[in-house]
Formats: C-alpha cells, sequence, structure tokens
C-alpha cells in the first residue's frame, strides 16, 4: 500500500483534527467522509479533500484502507459493525461507547475478525509516559490520585448520561486509562456523585464524581471529576511510592525524590500525532505501535463505567478479571 486512503465517520470536533493531523502526512488520503449532519461532512471535505457520503455504506463503496469512527459515545455500534463485516481496519474515538454492551459487542466482532484497531487514548503516546514507568519498574505504587476538573465542553449531548456515559466516561477515562498503565488493575471501586447536574439545559450528569479505587497490587487511591468551573483546571494523576511522587499530565512529568524535584515537559500535540502514526503505520504494515487496540480500550472502558455505575447506584463494584478484559460484578451492582 503506496497511500492509506482513510474514511471518516463523524466530521465534529474530533474529527476535523484528525482530518488536519492524517493530511498533514504524506502517505494519508482522505478519500470519504460522512456524518448524520451532512453539511459537516461537506465542510471537512471542503477543508481537506475527499467525498462527503451520505452513510457508512457510502463511504465504505469508495474502498478506503482504514476507517476512523469519530461519534459520539451513544452513537457508536453501527458504524463499527458495518467496517468489521467490510474487513477494514478501524480507529475509534474514546470512549468506545456509553455504555457497556455495545463495547463489548464489537470488541467480541473484532476478536473474531482479527482486523486491526486502534483507540483514541493518545495520552499513551506522552513521551514522559516511558519515564514515569521506569521509576515505577523497582517500587510498588502505593497511592494514586487521579482527576479531571474542567468546566462543561460545548457540545450538547455531553451532559445527558445516556448520549455521553457521564463525565467519567467520557472526559476522565484518558487518566483513568493511564492509571491502569501506570498503577495496574483496578479490582474495586466505591463512586459517590453529587446529584446535582451542571446548570446547563437537559442536562442529567453529576457535576462532580469522586471514586476510591482499589488496585490488585495493593495500592489505593481515588478518581475525581468535576465540570464545575468555567476553564480546564487540572486533569491528570499523582502517584507516590515509597520515597518518589509522581505528578503527570499532557503537559509533562514532575518527580520528586530524595534528590529534589525536576520537570520533564511533554507536548500533547506530538502525542495526538502521535497515535495518527502509529495507526496509518500498522495499517500499511510499516509499524507495530499500536498501544490502545480495542479489547485495551475495552478494559478502561469497564473501569470507568465501573466508576460511573458505583455513583449512580451507590454500589461497590468489583471488576473481576484484573489485567484482562474485566466482567462487572454484576451481582454487586444488581443489589443496589
Ligand atoms: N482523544 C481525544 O483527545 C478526543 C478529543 C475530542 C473528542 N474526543 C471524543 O470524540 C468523540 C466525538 O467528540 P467531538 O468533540 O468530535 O463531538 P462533536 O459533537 O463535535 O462531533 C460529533 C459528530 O458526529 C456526528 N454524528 C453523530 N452521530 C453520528 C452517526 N451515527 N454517524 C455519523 N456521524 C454522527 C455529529 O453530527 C457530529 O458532527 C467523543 O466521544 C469525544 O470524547 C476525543
Amino acid at each position: 500500500m503506496r497511500v492509506c486512503r482513510v474514511g471518516l465517520v463523524g466530521a465534529g470536533g474530533v474529527a476535523q483534527r484528525h482530518a488536519r493531523v492524517l493530511t498533514g502526512f504524506d502517505d494519508v488520503e482522505l478519500v470519504a467522509v460522512t456524518d448524520v449532519t451532512p453539511d459537516a461532512a461537506s465542510a471537512l471535505v471542503g477543508q481537506h479533500g475527499g467525498r462527503a457520503c451520505a452513510d457508512v455504506a457510502e463511504l465504505l463503496a469508495t474502498g478506503p484502507d482504514a476507517v476512523y469512527i469519530c461519534v459520539p459515545p451513544f452513537a457508536h455500534g453501527p458504524a463499527e459493525e458495518a467496517v468489521i463485516e467490510a474487513g477494514v481496519p478501524m480507529f475509534v474515538e474514546k470512549p468506545v461507547s456509553a455504555d457497556l454492551g455495545t463495547a463489548e459487542r464489537i470488541a467480541d466482532l473484532v476478536a473474531r475478525s482479527g482486523l486491526r484497531t486502534a483507540v483514541g487514548h493518545h495520552w499513551r503516546y506522552l513521551t514522559v509516559l516511558d519515564e514515569a514507568r521506569a521509576l515505577l519498574a523497582d517500587r510498588p505504587v502505593r497511592l494514586v490520585s487521579g482527576a479531571w476538573l474542567d468546566k462543561v465542553p460545548p457540545v450538547a449531548w455531553w451532559s445527558r448520561r445516556d448520549r455521553s456515559g457521564g463525565p467519567v466516561v467520557e472526559q476522565a477515562a484518558h487518566v483513568l486509562d493511564l492509571i491502569r498503565v501506570l498503577a495496574g488493575e483496578v479490582t474495586e471501586v466505591t463512586a459517590y456523585g453529587n446529584g446535582t447536574p451542571p446548570p446547563v439545559d437537559g442536562a442529567d450528569i453529576d457535576s462532580v464524581t469522586t471514586a476510591a479505587l482499589r488496585f490488585a497490587d495493593g495500592a489505593v487511591g481515588t478518581l475525581s471529576a468535576a465540570c464545575v468551573l468555567g476553564w480546564k483546571h487540572r486533569a491528570g494523576l499523582e502517584i507516590l511510592a515509597d520515597g518518589l511522587a509522581l505528578a503527570l499530565s499532557e503537559d509533562g512529568l514532575t518527580i520528586r525524590d530524595a534528590d529534589g524535584e525536576r520537570h520533564v515537559p511533554a507536548d500533547p500535540d506530538a502525542a495526538r500525532v502521535a497515535v495518527d502514526r502509529a495507526f496509518v503505520d500498522a495499517v500499511r504494515g510499516i509499524g507495530d505501535d499500536v498501544r490502545v487496540p480495542y479489547a485495551e480500550a475495552l478494559a478502561t472502558q469497564r473501569l470507568a463505567l465501573a466508576v460511573a455505575d458505583s455513583a449512580r447506584t451507590g454500589a461497590t463494584v468489583r471488576l473481576t478479571t484484573p489485567g484482562l478484559p474485566a466482567v462487572l460484578d454484576t451481582g454487586v451492582t444488581a443489589d443496589a
């Protein structure tokens, strides 16, 4: 394959970013875009080329080598099914769904198809992540503290639980994904929501959620999400190990140990480019650096949904298969 011909499903904010990044690569051509709002597809095609298609079937008929699925959480499912059926590799934006059933169904189809997949957890490509992992290699994590403290994003679906899955699933999933990388699998979650939606029309999500996490390797921690501010206040995580404190965000890693404190900057835009580069290279057969294939994203999705479920029901949720795509202990949830 000389050039990777890409189709985009969804033409909103994140699709525009992928279109910009992908068309900046010499070996990628944007061939088709579809969106339930046809004007959005036309506008994107007008900027970056390709053909505006009426639906996913028409997009697949253009014969893309890969498809990006950039729809809101509630809209996942049908596009993935069609793309898998057509045997085309796919990049899916996070979160992979608003519910667990859709994500499990698609993960199963992906596993049977053997198709290349990638999910947009671009934080995995932050250059400082390797350094954090190396520092933690010989000392167990004791305490984890993750947070995403922000405003309500300006998209109508975001503040509706059935549309977005809520702030933990929709946004803090980036932090939960890195927590899994650095501290291992969570086995138990007890979460609380404040029961007060943000002051946005139709909102039914908690404006604040906080969760206590127990990890398989003995660490404990917390995850907090808030959308009560008018600005992005903080998104990232802190980790304490014996004699070591790490603070990681998209902007870099702050390390404090017996020798003092130092900051290693990171470039979030470079990570956003790297996630696309890795997927395209994998599709072209010239690289193998996809860090979050669909099955791995499913594990993060289970954790995010466990936090959301616990906050909603008031029950502790156990994740019963640490390290593997885990199974929610529905008995615990159902008891609520
Ligand atoms: N990885 C990241 O850094 C990152 C950044 C931004 C957004 N996202 C994720 O990307 C997803 C989309 O976010 P966004 O900001 O682009 O939202 P958006 O609302 O700006 O765009 C979504 C687009 O999808 C279209 N759409 C909805 N249902 C569709 C369907 N069934 N078929 C085709 N098109 C459909 C909408 O018309 C809209 O144009 C969200 O899940 C969000 O979390 C990820």
